[in-house]
């Protein structure tokens, strides 16, 4: 077969442990047979950025910025342990982090659905996409105790000194007894930009935008985030949403759970930053395994992607590989990493059959999970094995895959 011609580069992102190993069969298997790509490598190893003082993961998240599409393996975050076990010289921030900070956008994660695979709410039976404003709010909050009686007030003083007379000063509580206290905030640019991304990721989806926020309590704080989206809505995307019968919609957090809870799905939902990090993981367990989730960076502009698995390097499978032990590795969330990322490509240069390949290869890893092949996983998730212990080990689920996958290229070319 010939191979398809990629017109512009891709920055791909090697990591370590078991997600590096699954991630070379990928590439020799599923990328490199068929794409002539010119792949710009970057190898963020725990190895390689002790070694250039992590100036590689700069350097790739430049790369991203430039070349727009990145397709990133998962990576060590180190702590106490990994510096003893790597002898590394500081303790490197997460990848993650950093490449966020300079491509700057909004995460979106979303499960992949087989039929097969039972959820734990059985009407979802399409994806429901994440978006956290992984910006400030708690994360950047002063938080503190309060030991003795007192008076708690929250004051903002502009720079500009001719103003200092309008200074505010809010009492929040008179202490008489001991408790706790705290102090947040966060930016209009911030929460425009994400709600740039968001709508930008829908109007890509074509899939239905929520917002939830509690404005009826934080009148100023949510009421900002409700204002600002509806500005953005109305200013820039509404014509875009009403050709695409899609909708925006603001709602209260309480009512948007329980609209989720019934729904079957197919929608994205903003939240803010706390939010956000409770109900991503808390939908990942309702979809399934972690080896099904699938994790995407967008700007606000919606030029620039980068995409993920969300599990992360799964040392526990990679201490067995190392003793020599059997795997059961799940790759598809790391094979639809690649598949993001090249479909963004394919939608930047307009090149139809980069899209194809990357939607038949979607196709090919869901048929063949429904034709009953599974990693373990999945296995333990599907209740028609549960006699039989007939999951696949890592290396025999990516070759069948492979032979799958060749079986349906070839059929579609005859
Ligand atoms: N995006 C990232 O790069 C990222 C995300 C999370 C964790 N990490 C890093 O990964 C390392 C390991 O973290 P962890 O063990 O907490 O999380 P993990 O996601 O790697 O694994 C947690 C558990 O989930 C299951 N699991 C995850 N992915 C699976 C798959 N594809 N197939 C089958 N089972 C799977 C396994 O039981 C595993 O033990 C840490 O060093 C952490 O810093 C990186």
């Amino acid at each position: 077969m010939k191979k398809i011609k990629v017109y512009n580069p891709i920055v791909e992102i090697d990591g370590d442990e078991m997600a590096k190993i699954i991630w070379k069969y990928i590439k020799t298997y599923f990328i490199l047979p068929y794409l002539d790509i010119n792949i710009i490598y970057f190898d963020l190893g725990i190895e390689n950025r002790n070694i250039t003082n992590d100036q590689i993961t700069i350097d790739a998240a430049y790369a991203i910025k430039k070349y727009n599409v990145g397709i990133k393996c998962a990576t060590i975050t180190p702590d106490e342990d990994r510096m003893r076990e790597f002898h590394l010289k500081k303790m490197w921030k997460s990848p993650n982090g950093t490449i966020r900070n300079i491509v700057n956008g909004t995460i979106f994660r979303e499960p992949i659905i087989v039929k097969n695979i039972p959820r734990l709410i059985s009407n979802w039976t399409n994806p429901i996409c994440i978006a956290r404003h992984a910006y400030a709010d708690q994360y950047e909050a002063i938080d503190f105790m309060v030991k003795e009686k007192g008076i708690l007030y929250i004051s903002f003083i502009p720079d500009d000194k001719n103003k200092k007379n309008q200074s505010i000063k809010f009492k929040i509580h008179h202490f008489t007894d001991p408790g706790i206290a705290m102090g947040m905030y966060n930016t209009d640019k911030s929460i425009y930009g994400f709600a740039r991304s968001c709508f930008n990721y829908s109007v890509y989806k074509k899939w239905p935008l929520f917002l939830s926020t509690k404005n009826t309590i934080l009148k100023a704080y949510d009421g900002n985030f409700k204002k600002i989206f509806q500005n953005v809505y109305e200013n820039e995307f509404k014509s875009k949403f009403e050709k695409l019968q899609i909708t925006y919609e603001h709602r209260l957090i309480d009512d948007m759970i329980a609209k989720t809870i019934k729904s079957n799905g197919k929608f994205i939902w903003a939240c803010k930053n706390y939010d956000g990090d409770v109900l991503s993981d808390c939908i990942a367990q309702g979809f399934g395994s972690l080896g099904m989730m699938t994790s995407i960076l967008l700007t606000p502009d919606g030029k620039t992607l980068e995409s993920e698995a969300i599990h992360g390097t799964i040392t526990r499978h990679y201490r067995l590989h190392q003793n020599g032990k059997e795997t059961s590795t799940n790759p598809i969330a790391s094979i639809f990493s690649w598949t993001r990322g090249l479909r963004h490509r394919a939608i930047l240069d307009k090149n139809l059959d980069l899209k194809s390949f990357s939607e038949n290869m979607e196709k090919a890893c869901i048929d063949f999970i429904e034709s009953g092949k599974m990693t373990k996983d999945l296995f333990q998730l599907s209740k028609q094995n549960e006699e039989k212990n007939n999951y696949l080990n890592t290396k025999t689920f990516l070759k069948e895959l492979k032979i799958f996958f060749d079986k349906k290229i070839n059929k579609r070319n005859t």
